[in-house]
């Protein structure tokens, strides 16, 4: 079976190094794991008002979340938080309340930084939320890369060994957890 992931950065950026760590991560996965990129760039902010008529971007990204087996977040640090980008997503898909699109799909969390805390205030902050929207997410091993900076070549290739072998071994973990969570997906609405 091929799992149907979606990988989520929080960074706009051209350059992002979470977004080149997510093009490292679709070569270092698992065959079973089928990653593709979520846009959240276009999403409109949140705004209840707008319900009323929804946004298509919205719809779009609903129906993209509720067709996937698992959800691979890439999140950068700001302020020691996620980034507003990220977080409008996470509430995007969180509604009409009852019908979470995130509901009940196995995840994961990976912050990426050039600093050398490695994101860590922004990987719990978004653990926070994924609670919430009751997206059972892995737990070990937990992925703070720092020194992002120094991790990729100019052609924003992953060229450090030791992080390119402990992010395969993070996915052979989250590879698991998709399996295990997929079959026994508990979903709070329905
Ligand atoms: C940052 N940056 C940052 N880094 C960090 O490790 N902890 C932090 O709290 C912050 N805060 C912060 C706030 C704002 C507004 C900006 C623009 C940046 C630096 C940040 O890690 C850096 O810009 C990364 O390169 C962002 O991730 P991408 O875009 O490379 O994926």
């Amino acid at each position: 079976t091929k799992y149907k992931i979606a990988v989520i950065v929080g960074s706009l950026r051209k350059e992002s190094f979470n977004l080149k760590t997510a093009k490292a991560l679709m070569e270092l996965a698992p065959e079973s794991l089928s990653l593709e990129l979520v846009d959240i760039a276009g999403l409109p902010m949140y705004n209840e008002d707008l319900e009323e008529t929804t946004p298509k971007e919205w719809l779009a990204l609903r129906k993209e979340i509720k067709a996937v087996d698992g959800l691979l977040f890439l999140t950068p640090e700001y302020n020691r938080s996620i980034t507003g980008v990220l977080k409008n997503a996470i509430d995007v898909g969180s509604r009409p309340y009852g019908k979470g699109a995130w509901d009940g799909k196995p995840g994961a969390v990976i912050s990426v930084s050039p600093g050398n805390i490695g994101g860590f205030g922004a990987n719990h902050h978004l653990r926070q939320s994924l609670i919430f929207v009751n997206v059972p997410t892995m737990a070990q091993p937990e992925a703070y890369i720092g020194g992002a900076a120094d991790l990729f070549d100019d052609k924003g290739k992953l060229t450090n060994d030791s992080t390119r072998d402990f992010l395969k071994e993070f996915m052979e973990a989250f590879e698991k957890w998709v399996i295990t969570n997929a079959k026994k997906q508990q979903k709070m609405f329905n």
